[in-house]
């Protein structure tokens, strides 16, 4: 009886036509009804926080340069995943991300956790021409990034525009946007406590070692931040969920 009624649909296109609707509205329905009754789909992590003024406009050169070209930023729940970058990204992890940086190919190593694996000065060297780090590497080279400096005039445009989408920024951060921004990159010349009250975990130096602010100090501060909010010696997944 089946086996007819498969012949049937598989030869009569409106039947056909009609019943695949149906099968993925019902596929579509199971994904998507659960998303209107469930309040929050990222569960809270603590330690998570928006990105100070410095690493959000590093992460803008970040996206700028097109590095998530070659680069993730998601460990996947595999094994070999976990054992070599670090624990499973979590969704929370990039929730103050708009864009997201997932990224869709590894060409190099997934970025989710690098922050802390390396010196400021490996990636000074790096940056200005990865052969020079690593002889096979494929990455280009971006010398330009520590000849350019970069200024704080938009910063708190854009972090006002980062909270529209939903970045809890405070007006005392945005007030302090410029401030924070050179504070982190010159911590000898400003308020780093108000800083790392603003920002907990925030890493305040000259991260490109030259005088001035360059977008590389920019990008440094970005990637060494990377994957260190979280205290995963401490994490434990919400069981009830
Ligand atoms: C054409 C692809 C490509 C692009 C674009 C690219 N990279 Fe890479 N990247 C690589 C490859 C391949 C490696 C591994 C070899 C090496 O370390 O140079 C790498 C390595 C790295 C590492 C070291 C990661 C680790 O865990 O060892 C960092 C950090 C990095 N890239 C940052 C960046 C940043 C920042 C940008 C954008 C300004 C960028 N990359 C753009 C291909 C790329």
């Amino acid at each position: 009886m089946f086996l007819k009624l498969h012949k049937w649909s598989e030869t009569n296109a409106l039947a056909l036509l009609v019943l695949s609707f149906v099968v993925v509205t019902i596929g579509g329905a199971v994904q998507i009804v659960p998303l209107f009754y469930l309040d929050n789909t990222i569960e809270e992590v603590e330690g998570m926080r928006p990105y100070s003024p410095l690493e959000l406009a590093g992460r803008d050169v970040y996206v700028r340069e097109g590095c998530y070209v070659c680069h993730s930023q998601m460990i996947r729940v595999m094994r070999d995943e976990v054992e070599r970058y670090g624990h499973y990204s979590l969704a929370a992890e990039s929730m103050y991300d708009h864009p997201f940086q997932w990224g869709s190919k590894r060409t190099g190593p997934d970025l989710a956790r690098v922050g802390g694996r390396y010196s400021d000065d490996w990636h000074v060297a790096h940056m200005h021409n990865p052969r020079d780090i690593v002889p096979e590497s494929i990455m280009p080279a971006y010398p330009w990034l520590a000849r350019t400096p970069i200024g704080s005039e938009r910063i708190a445009a854009n972090m006002r525009a980062q909270r529209m989408t939903g970045v809890p920024y405070t007006d005392e951060m945005i007030e302090n946007a410029r401030a924070d921004f050179r504070t982190q990159a010159d911590p000898d010349n400003g308020d780093v406590d108000a800083l790392l009250a603003r920002y907990p975990k925030a890493q305040a130096r000259n991260f490109d070692g030259q005088a001035g602010i360059s977008e590389l100090d920019a990008v440094i501060a970005y990637l060494q931040m990377l994957g260190t909010l979280v205290d995963f010696s401490t994490f434990e997944p919400d069981a009830s969920r």
